[in-house]
Parts: structure tokens; C-alpha cells; sequence
């Protein structure tokens, strides 16, 4: 196949600098000496590491004729882990990981003593559940569409992976609270993970660290569901949006090319 080079992005014009007609220039204003100072430390960074390039091919891009509101669905699902990533930090300046009772004691102490602690553990639980539903809505989206399909299949891929990284998520967050709640359901789903074919014990194991719940089980969970799953989904994230931006997004599959070979693309 020819390899086709497309135009550059063009400038969008809110950024292109309109001088102002020669003897209508007003005194500079506090606002504009603030916004003076934003564009150099900007264009200070940009000189020395040429990345306004890299955040223009990143942002300004052509997006395919009849792009709707589904399309949001990805940027919503990153909005949610966002908000996890930052509401969990928060909420592991207080948590202790000790299954012998310091564990429900700081979410206790965390939930009814700590200063904005209730809405903070409460926007991180009902955060979870929004980003289960908006990575499953972004899914269908994207299938429903026929993204999955050539030159996209490796996005699908890592999607897939993401998806079961945010239930990973899910379950090992709900051990956390280290309640009768929390400690049964987690059993019962270690149970039912056990009877996965051939790799369902092996993988029980790693996550009980060991055959049995012991007191380094919580630590385990803790360290998966606050190290290795937010760091993974990160780096995917960032691997999924990079081949968004390579690739473009799909047309609607009931949009139609105006002429042969045309594919009607309206700016950003
Ligand atoms: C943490 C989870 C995820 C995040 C943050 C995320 C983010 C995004 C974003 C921002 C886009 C750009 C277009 C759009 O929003 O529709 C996108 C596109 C895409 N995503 Fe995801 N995604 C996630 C999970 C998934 C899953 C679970 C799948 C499928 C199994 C998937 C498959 C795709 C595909 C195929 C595209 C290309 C869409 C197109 O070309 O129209 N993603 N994703």
C-alpha cells in the first residue's frame, strides 16, 4: 500500500497572535502581564524541550464526520481513574494495611474523624463503580462501532486488558475496609477465582500469599491494588491514547465517504 503523508495539523486560530492595528495598543494590565508571564515560562519550557509540537499532535486533531457524545465515554473512563488515582492517594495517608484490627480502625478513624475523610472514601467507592460502568459503556462503544477491527485490533487488546485491570481494581479495593463484609465476599471470590481452568489455584495462591487467608493476605491485596494495578493502568493508558492519537477514531459505521476515497473529515 502507498504510504499516504498527511498535511500537518494546522494551527487552530484562538492561537494564532493577532497584532493589534498600529496606535491602538492599550497599556498593559495586570491580566495581560499575568498572561505575558504564563506564555513565557510556556514558551520557556517549549524552547528547551520543543514539546508544543507533541502536545499540538496530541490535541488538535482531525476527528472523522459525525464523532457524538459516545466518543467521550474513554475520556470518561480516564476522568475516573484520575480521580481514583487522586482520592486513593489521599485515602493511604491514613490507611494502615494490619488485618489484626488497625486495619478497620484507621477506616474508622479515617471515616469519622479526619476532616473531609467521609466524602473523600466516599468519592473513591462510588468512584470505582463509575469507572466499572464507563469502561463497560466505552467497550460497547467501540465494539458497537466496529473500532476493533483493522488497523486497531492491538487497542482492543490493551482495552481488554484495562478492563480486567479495573475489575482487578474492584476486587482487591474491597478487601481494604477489613469489615465481616469485606473479608467474606473477598473469600467468596478468591473461591470462586480458584475454580478457574489449570490457572485458577496458581493464581489464588499469589494473591492469598499462600494456600490460606494469613496476615500478609491484606498487604498482598493492599500492594496489588495501590502499586502494581494503578502503575500498569497507567502505562497502558498512556499506551492506549497513544495509538488513539496515531490512528485516529473510527467513523460512525453509518457514515458513509462523500466520494471514493474521501472520508469527510470536519476539525476538531
Ligand atoms: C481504563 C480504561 C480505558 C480508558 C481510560 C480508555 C480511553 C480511551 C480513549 C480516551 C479513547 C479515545 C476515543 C473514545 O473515547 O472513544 C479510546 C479509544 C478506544 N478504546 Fe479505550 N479506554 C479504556 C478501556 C478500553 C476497553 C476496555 C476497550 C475494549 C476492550 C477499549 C478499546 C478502545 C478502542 C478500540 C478505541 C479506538 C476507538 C476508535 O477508533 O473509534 N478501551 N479509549
Amino acid at each position: 500500500m502507498p504510504k499516504v503523508k498527511l498535511p500537518k495539523p494546522p494551527v487552530p486560530d484562538a492561537l494564532v497572535p493577532r497584532p493589534k492595528r498600529p496606535g491602538t495598543a492599550e497599556k498593559a494590565g495586570p491580566r495581560d502581564v499575568a498572561k505575558e508571564t504564563g506564555i513565557s515560562a510556556i514558551d520557556w519550557v517549549d524552547e528547551r524541550t520543543g514539546m508544543s509540537g507533541a502536545a499540538r499532535w496530541l490535541m488538535f486533531r482531525k476527528v472523522p464526520k459525525g464523532t457524538n457524545w459516545f466518543y467521550t465515554l474513554g475520556s470518561a473512563t480516564m476522568f475516573a481513574f484520575l480521580s481514583q488515582a487522586v482520592t486513593g492517594v489521599f485515602l493511604a495517608m491514613y490507611y494502615i494495611p494490619d488485618p489484626a484490627g488497625g486495619a478497620y480502625e484507621s477506616v474508622r478513624y479515617l471515616t469519622n474523624e479526619v476532616f473531609l475523610g467521609e466524602f473523600v472514601r466516599g468519592m473513591h467507592k462510588w468512584g470505582a463503580s463509575v469507572m466499572v460502568i464507563l469502561v463497560m459503556l466505552h467497550m460497547a462503544r467501540t465494539f458497537f462501532f466496529g473500532a476493533y477491527k483493522y488497523p486497531r485490533e492491538l487497542n482492543w487488546i490493551i482495552g481488554v486488558v484495562l478492563l480486567v485491570l479495573t475489575f482487578v481494581m474492584g476486587f482487591t479495593g474491597y478487601l481494604l475496609p477489613f469489615d465481616q463484609k469485606a473479608y467474606w465476599a473477598t473469600v467468596v471470590g478468591v473461591n470462586i477465582n480458584g475454580t478457574a481452568p489449570i490457572i485458577g489455584p496458581y493464581l489464588n495462591d499469589f494473591i492469598r500469599a499462600g494456600p490460606d487467608f494469613t496476615s500478609t493476605t491484606l498487604a498482598r491485596f493492599y500492594s496489588i491494588h495501590m502499586l502494581l494495578v494503578p502503575g500498569a493502568l497507567a502505562a497502558l493508558i498512556g499506551a492506549h491514547l497513544w495509538l488513539v492519537a496515531k490512528q485516529g477514531t473510527t467513523a460512525p459505521p453509518w457514515m458513509k465517504a462523500d466520494k471514493k476515497g474521501d472520508v469527510g473529515e470536519e476539525r476538531a
